[in-house]
């Protein structure tokens, strides 16, 4: 495509993310050099794509506490080094064909130990490196300006009740659910809402507790920190296979099952419909808990996610998110639906665990919500996170091992990659660790033996470092 023609991004509203200090915090040389080279490795990283548009000078300018020459100089040497493209009074723009640096991965970095140095393909991160500091930091000032002294107080232990408002509408708006704010709890995050949740079903007398296999690990090791017998229910390409879960239940009650029908960790299936309905008749029927992870429901990129449990029946599902994957794990904000009957008992599990998410973090999550800017933000790392996603495949299936195989459903921040049956995992792991690249293995996810696979996450993994990363995996798995 032309230089001076834009994709179908252009006017996403990009701009907005650039309103940082970064771009001159720190380093030394002029204020234009230090911004082109912000620009550029934005672009290099791939956290700005082709087509991205870049605010009007005057108002990066003015964001920045820098003059307009300082911008125009930067966008300028950026547009002859082909990064940019845009004509003086129109929109700048990062060009279709941008510059890549030299792609590296083969070469393991000098300290491979040094955790900077290390490639890390874990499922379970985001792309740190676009995390939208600017609008963070808005949202804590406004947090902070605008905190009551009360708020400053002891939190409420379900949390700041305008975080739980929002969150009430957000996920009428996304997922359909019909809770009330005060059906609402603030979490630390999905690992500590099932930590909760055990406790609390553990407290009410429940005894086991089916879990998908494969499934998240920490989900298990939690279970077992609460004495809960754990029931493995198998998963195939429909999701968990709820036969096996009615048929184990037969034999012995099983009183919930934790369970994530929107994108199955680490199988990346969808629960398929008549199952779903299955799940939930045997829920309904023996009264028991679904305990839905909406894992990666945000993340869907080739439509709309399919429709949370808890929309369909509220009163049997307990429904779980966080941040830690559309924000940044660092910030141990999640949430999670509550069914009435299921509320008051949960009090003694969180008084139990004493640990609540700050007050002022809590309201600046409320205010990212409502400004409109965390749908913004997930708009834009929906298109970061599916060319990362296809850029990955891609070279993986160029890489044709026989006996890998990464079926793969359009959605989450990971590819499941099955290696050939007698390949070593850990070893594989351990070798490309000693390459720079840290690796999430299939292993631990399987209650018994399992097909060698690695869960690939690829948040962090730039367009540009796939194809290389897929030699060195493929090299590896030969
Ligand atoms: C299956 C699954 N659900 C949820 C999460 C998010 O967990 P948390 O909110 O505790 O960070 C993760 C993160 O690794 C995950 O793998």
């Amino acid at each position: 495509m032309p230089m001076n023609q834009t994709n179908s991004r252009t006017g996403s509203g990009l701009d907005a993310d650039l309103t940082v200090d970064r771009p001159l915090a720190g380093g030394s040389g002029p204020a234009h050099q230090r911004l082109a080279a912000w620009l550029r490795s934005e672009i290099n990283g791939g956290r700005l794509l082709p087509g991205d548009r870049l605010p009007p000078s005057r108002a990066l300018a003015e964001q920045l506490g820098a003059s307009r020459w300082v911008v125009t100089e930067a966008y300028d040497q950026l547009k002859a080094e082909g990064y940019l493209t845009g004509r003086t009074g129109s929109a700048t723009i990062v060009a279709e064909v941008a510059p890549r640096p030299p792609a590296t991965p083969d070469t393991p970095p000098a300290t491979p130990t040094d955790p900077a140095a290390v490639l890390d393909l874990s499922p379970a991160l985001p792309d740190l490196g676009s995390f939208p500091r600017s609008w963070w930091r808005a949202a804590i000032t406004r947090a902070l300006v605008t905190a009551s002294d009360v708020q400053l107080g002891h939190p409420d232990p379900a949390g700041e009740p305008e975080l739980r408002r929002v969150l009430a509408d957000y996920l009428r708006r996304v997922r359909a659910l019909d809770g009330r704010p005060d059906h609402v709890q603030i979490t630390q995050g999905v690992g500590n809402a099932v930590w909760l949740l055990c406790r609390h079903l553990r407290a009410r007398g429940v005894r086991r507790l089916a879990v998908e296999n494969p499934c998240w690990p920490r989900v298990r090791r939690i279970a077992g920190v609460h004495d809960l017998d754990v029931v493995p229910v198998p998963v195939d390409g429909e999701g968990l296979i709820v036969d096996h879960l009615v048929a184990a239940d037969a034999q012995q009650r099983i009183d919930a099952v934790v369970t994530m029908p929107t994108h199955q960790f680490p199988t990346g299936v969808p629960l398929s419909p008549p199952r779903r309905l299955a799940l939930l008749s045997w829920a309904e029927t023996g009264n028991r808990w679904i305990v839905e992870d909406d894992y990666d429901s945000e993340f869907r990129y080739d439509r709309r996610p399919v429709g949370a449990l808890a929309a369909l029946a509220p009163e049997r599902v307990i429904y779980l998110g966080s941040v830690s994957k559309t924000l940044s794990p660092s910030l141990h904000l999640g949430w999670m639906v509550v069914p009435e009957p299921l509320r008051a008992g949960l009090d003694a599990a969180r008084d139990a665990l004493g640990a609540l998410a700050p007050a002022l973090d809590q309201l600046a999550l409320a205010d990212l919500i409502d400004s409109g800017r965390y749908d913004r933000h997930l708009r834009r790392m929906r298109r970061l996170y599916q060319a990362r996603r296809l850029a990955l495949l891609a070279a993986l299936a160029a890489e044709s091992v026989p006996g890998a195989a990464a079926p793969s459903m359009d959605a989450g921040l990971h590819v499941l990659w099955y290696l050939p049956a007698a390949t070593d995992e850990s070893r594989l792991i351990e070798r490309s660790r000693g390459a720079g690249i840290a690796l999430t293995g299939l292993a631990p996810c399987h209650t018994g033996r399992g097909r060698p696979g690695l869960v690939l996450g690829y948040g962090n993994l730039p367009e540009h470092r796939a194809a290389g990363v897929a030699r060195l995996l493929a090299a590896a798995a030969r």
